[in-house]
């Protein structure tokens, strides 16, 4: 399969102010690197669900990708509302995804159930929430990457190997 198209969008009030440098947003992307694909769009957004709506959309309908991955705002604090601008999105769910990572991130801390992170799809982008740490961001980036090919593949119509 080609490349990857990978869109990353960073939920953080105090990064988007300016009060903290992004961490979990550029470790996504040397992951994504690693895998040889490419990242076509970061945005950092601060903690807004239209405005995290509107990055998803423009991601997945103006920069094509295949994947767009949200980092943070899927915790319990009032402002954390990446699930909600997922879902806003997306015209599909696809909870497994959203379930693997929870399960598995659940054998490294029992503060994973703290997540609410979703995934869906918008058409045929897949759209993936990950917590906000650079620790998590990586675990659950790990959790996901080694079916993401597949997955594309699946969202575009194909069949199954
Ligand atoms: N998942 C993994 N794999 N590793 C982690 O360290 N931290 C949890 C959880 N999921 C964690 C994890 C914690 S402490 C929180 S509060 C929630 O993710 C929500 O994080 P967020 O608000 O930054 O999105």
């Amino acid at each position: 399969m080609a490349s990857l198209r990978i869109g990353i969008i960073t939920s953080s009030d105090s990064c988007a102010a300016g009060l903290k440098t992004d961490g979990s947003g550029p470790a996504l992307q040397s992951l994504v690197e690693e895998r040889g694909w490419t990242v076509a769009g970061y945005r950092l957004c601060a903690d807004d669900r239209a405005t995290l709506t509107a990055a998803i959309i423009e991601l997945a309908d103006v920069e094509s990708c295949d994947v767009v991955f949200t980092t943070g705002g899927t915790g319990f604090s009032p402002r954390d509302v990446a699930p909600e601008a997922t879902m806003d999105a997306c015209d599909r769910l696809a909870p497994g995804i959203a379930e693997h990572i929870r399960a598995q991130s659940a054998k490294v801390t029992s503060r994973a159930m703290l997540s609410r992170g979703a995934a869906g799809l918008r058409d045929r982008t897949i759209v993936i929430n990950v917590p906000g740490s650079v620790k998590a961001a990586r675990e659950a980036f790990g959790f996901v990457a080694d079916e993401l090919e597949h997955a594309v593949e699946m969202a575009a119509g194909g069949g199954h190997d």
